[in-house]
């Protein structure tokens, strides 16, 4: 068992027959499903509880990514709900990221605190290239409609962005918007997994419209697009390549 899907908002759960387990870590305990598919037992966890009961600035993500390590997982799948401020990118349309920019505030952000001295994580290539290769491929086999790859801006929430806000964001070249995969994806690197994670556009961010969002064009975009993600996520897992090129086993610099 080396592979999960990390399901964030709309996403919470995977058909196939699951098998609840509660992991212990030491930042907390941890619920995940373990269903089985095609002969393979897959991790699943909704990032923010089954009963989307934590806030994105509450989430605890080092004990989420810890209880995946401690399964044994190596690669990880993951999808975001995300707000769009590139106007290439609609509401309803899939992305891949490729890259991040952290506006988060006050949210734990690594496991190392100076214990076992000074370690830094290299952000080189923050979502794994492999992965996001692999998925892009699938994507293509199984028409996805995957619009492109976007540049994540992680904001701290759990309020909505200003127009002002959004304004900086896209001349600081960011593309879509959300709360949740900063720490996320830096604690997977902080742990040598393969971490990669499309973006679901659910609206158009703040000031780029009139009308403000809506919870119903959140959830119809959601709706629409989680079964033919996990879908893909699954095509990818089902026939993972044995050679690697990624540098993530490998991404720490100790001091
Ligand atoms: N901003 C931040 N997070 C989000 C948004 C947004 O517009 N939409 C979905 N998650």
């Amino acid at each position: 068992m080396n592979k999960a899907i990390i399901g964030g908002t709309g996403v919470y759960g995977m058909d196939g027959e699951a098998t609840t387990r509660m992991v212990s870590t030491r930042y907390g305990d941890v619920e995940v499903d373990v269903v089985r598919i095609t002969g393979e037992d897959i991790v699943f966890l909704a990032r923010h509880g089954k009963e989307h009961s934590a806030p994105p600035h509450l989430v605890n993500y080092r004990a989420n990514m810890m209880a995946l390590k401690e399964l044994g997982i190596q690669y990880v799948y993951a999808t975001a709900a995300v707000g769009s401020c590139n106007e290439q990118f609609e509401p309803g349309d899939i992305v891949v990221l490729k890259n991040f920019i952290d506006f988060t505030r006050q949210r734990p952000i690594t496991f190392y605190e100076g214990k076992e001295g000074v370690i830094h994580a290299d952000m080189s290539d923050p979502y794994c290239s492999d992965m996001r290769r692999w998925l892009l491929d699938a994507a293509r086999r199984r028409a996805l409609p995957v619009r492109g790859e976007a540049v994540y801006v992680c904001t701290e929430g759990p309020r909505f962005e200003t127009a002002f806000e959004i304004k900086m964001f896209q001349t600081l070249r960011g593309d879509v918007v959300g709360m949740t995969n900063i720490p996320e994806v830096v604690l997977a690197k902080e742990l040598g997994m393969c971490y990669a994670a499309v973006g679901i556009i659910t609206n158009w961010c703040t000031g780029m419209e009139t009308e403000p969002v809506t919870l119903s064009e959140i959830q119809g975009a959601l709706a629409l697009n989680k079964e033919r993600v996990t879908e893909t996520f699954l095509d990818v897992f089902g026939n993972l390549p044995d050679e690697t090129r990624c540098s993530c086993r490998d991404a720490l610099i100790r001091l």
